[in-house]
């Protein structure tokens, strides 16, 4: 069975009461119950961690080599600014889904830039909670297919 951690940066934590006109009701632990039931319905071993420390983020990250089969990473605000974690993700050489909840390219202008886009296979955003779900049967489909990239 493939393992996939889940990971959730800064303010994640405050999902369900943090502008629910933007990122919506459901709470961070309602959204990783859903990773690790979806997780288990297609084959995906899910854990998942959060922190607001970005310090923490790139532990997590290390820790994964060897350990993990991929990476679903929404990194909050440090998706625009964090070359640290960027260097993480490229350094683990583990597939990642870049995730955000809202769409960020509808949004302001610095939300637009990522770095974690250049090491991802790819990014979903803009599907509220439902972006994990289908972060994770990307990856399970990528895992499938043998690809390397
Ligand atoms: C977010 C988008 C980021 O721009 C923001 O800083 C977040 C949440 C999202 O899931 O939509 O914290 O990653």
């Amino acid at each position: 069975m493939n393992k996939i951690l889940v990971l959730n940066g800064p303010n994640l934590n405050l999902l369900g009461t943090r502008q629910p006109e933007v990122y919506g009701s459901t709470t961070l632990k309602m959204v990783e119950e859903q990773c690790v039931a979806h997780g288990t319905s297609i084959g995906l071993e899910v854990s998942t961690f959060q922190s607001n420390h970005e310090g923490a983020l790139i532990d997590a990250i290390h820790q994964a080599r060897g350990t993990q089969n991929g990476l679903v990473l929404n990194a909050g605000a440090y998706t625009h600014t964090s070359i640290a974690l960027m260097d993480a993700i490229a350094s683990v050489e583990l597939p990642l889904v870049e995730v955000h909840l809202s769409n960020i390219h509808a949004r302001e202008s610095f939300r637009h830039k990522s770095y974690i886009a250049s090491v991802a296979l790819g990014q979903i955003c803009g599907f509220g909670a439902q972006s994990y779900v289908l972060a994770l049967d990307a990856l399970a489909a990528h895992l499938k297919s043998g690809d390397v990239a």
